[in-house]
């Protein structure tokens, strides 16, 4: 085995109202200015307010830049850029799901290294380490509170970034399941999906570790016995605060075994037709399991181990096939649309759609090459 490198942020909080506990963590940074980076959604239903009202109980002030779209861009990088210079911030604080952590972190980035975000795509190429960062997470989720993973969308290209930098590491995460009760079914279980997608790939990729597959194997039994509870009843904190954690350990695994191509071609969808990253990857993820089966399917029988099957006396084979299926399973439960047309992809778009996944970095680690026309099959596939 090759010897690995393991990234998460020095302190991370979890649990039932561990937001008031990491306000006064905040305060002893010794930060006096921050950026909030956040979305119009959670400023309107005063969550933007609840976290601003904590911060000036320590002494810290605050601007708010919550114009941050889902499926994030550069013209948001830009945006958040001017206002974080005019109010002379000292620190970045991110609250919300993934679009608003990616977002910050390409701020954050920016601020401390200059030049533009486009400047960071690939794999390490930053100079020095970002503004320091806080996310404060209110989805289960994309885990991003805690990666070192940074996608923004360029607008020039219509593309997802794949910026993959050890210096996007958050100082601090903070996972209060209070602030993820008010999520709605279609977002429980998008961000549900997208932490189940993190944890199968992490599992199969070619850098899967002993520390990493426990992270994969515990999210993935944890959100197969919890996700569709939070789907249908979002007010069970119990069930959150298991996603919570969930989609954390999912985080843990894919931040150092990184992704594969599910994750390299639904970065093209979201870009492409602006798509929910969570149902992107929802539907993609049996059809690659599909395709990976041929090299993994003994990983894969550990994952329907994992969710609950038995798998005794089932061949490798007979074991990657339960598993696709209790993913679709899972998929239907929690109301994932059947495939890509649902989402009105078009098949005149594949070609490009292709080149781009394979240029993706997080299909570095799917554990088998695919072709353009493999990629292409595969899209196909998933309509
Ligand atoms: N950096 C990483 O490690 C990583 C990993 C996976 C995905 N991503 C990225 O994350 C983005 C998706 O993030 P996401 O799925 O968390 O969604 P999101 O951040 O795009 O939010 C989607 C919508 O849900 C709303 N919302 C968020 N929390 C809510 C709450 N508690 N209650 C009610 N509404 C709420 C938001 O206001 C927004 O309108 C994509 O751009 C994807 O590429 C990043
Ligand atoms: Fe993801």
């Amino acid at each position: 085995m090759a010897s690995s490198i393991f990234f998460i942020p020095p302190v991370n909080m979890i649990g039932t109202d561990c937001l008031k506990e990491a306000a006064s963590t905040i305060q002893n940074y010794g930060f006096k200015q921050a950026l909030i980076v956040t979305d119009t959604v959670l400023n309107k239903i005063g969550v933007v307010a609840q976290v601003q009202e904590l911060l000036a109980k320590q002494g810290i002030k605050s601007a708010i830049y919550d114009g941050t779209h889902p499926n994030p861009t550069t013209i948001n990088v830009k945006e958040g850029l001017v206002l974080l210079k005019q109010h002379q911030c000292d620190c970045v604080i991110s609250l919300g799901g993934g679009s608003p952590h990616d977002c910050a972190k390409g701020i954050a980035l920016v601020a401390a290294n200059g030049g533009e975000i486009k400047d960071y795509e690939g794999v390490d190429q930053s100079a020095k380490p970002q503004l320091p960062l806080i996310a404060i997470n209110t989805t289960a989720g994309t885990a991003s509170e805690m990666t070192r993973f940074c996608i923004i969308t360029d607008v020039d290209r219509h593309i997802k970034m794949a910026i993959v930098d050890k210096h996007v590491t958050p100082i601090l995460s903070v996972n209060d399941p209070s602030l993820m009760v008010g999520m709605p079914k279609g977002l429980t279980a998008a961000t549900g999906m997208d932490a189940l997608t993190h944890a199968v790939e992490a599992y199969v990729s070619i850098a899967a570790n002993p520390i990493t597959d426990a992270c994969a194997l515990k999210a993935v039994t944890i959100i197969s016995e919890n996700l569709r509870t939070a789907v249908n009843n979002g007010e069970d904190i119990d069930a959150r605060e298991a996603m919570a954690y969930a989609q954390f350990l999912a985080g843990m695994a894919f931040n150092n075994a990184s992704l594969g191509y599910v994750h390299a071609m639904a970065h093209q969808l979201g870009g492409f037709y602006d798509l929910p990253h969570g149902v992107c990857n929802a539907v993609l993820l049996p059809h690659v399991q599909t395709f990976n089966a041929k090299v993994s399917a003994a990983r894969l029988k550990d994952i329907a181990a994992a969710m609950g099957v038995d798998v005794k006396g089932m061949s490798d084979e007979k074991g990657a096939e339960t598993c696709i299926a209790e993913i679709r399973r899972l998929s239907k439960d929690v109301n994932i649309p059947a495939g890509l047309t649902e989402l009105k992809v078009k098949e005149e778009d594949f070609a490009v759609l292709a080149t781009n996944a394979l240029n993706d970095a997080c299909g570095l680690t799917n554990p088998i090459k695919a072709s353009h026309e493999e990629i292409m099959a595969i899209f196909k596939a998933a309509m």
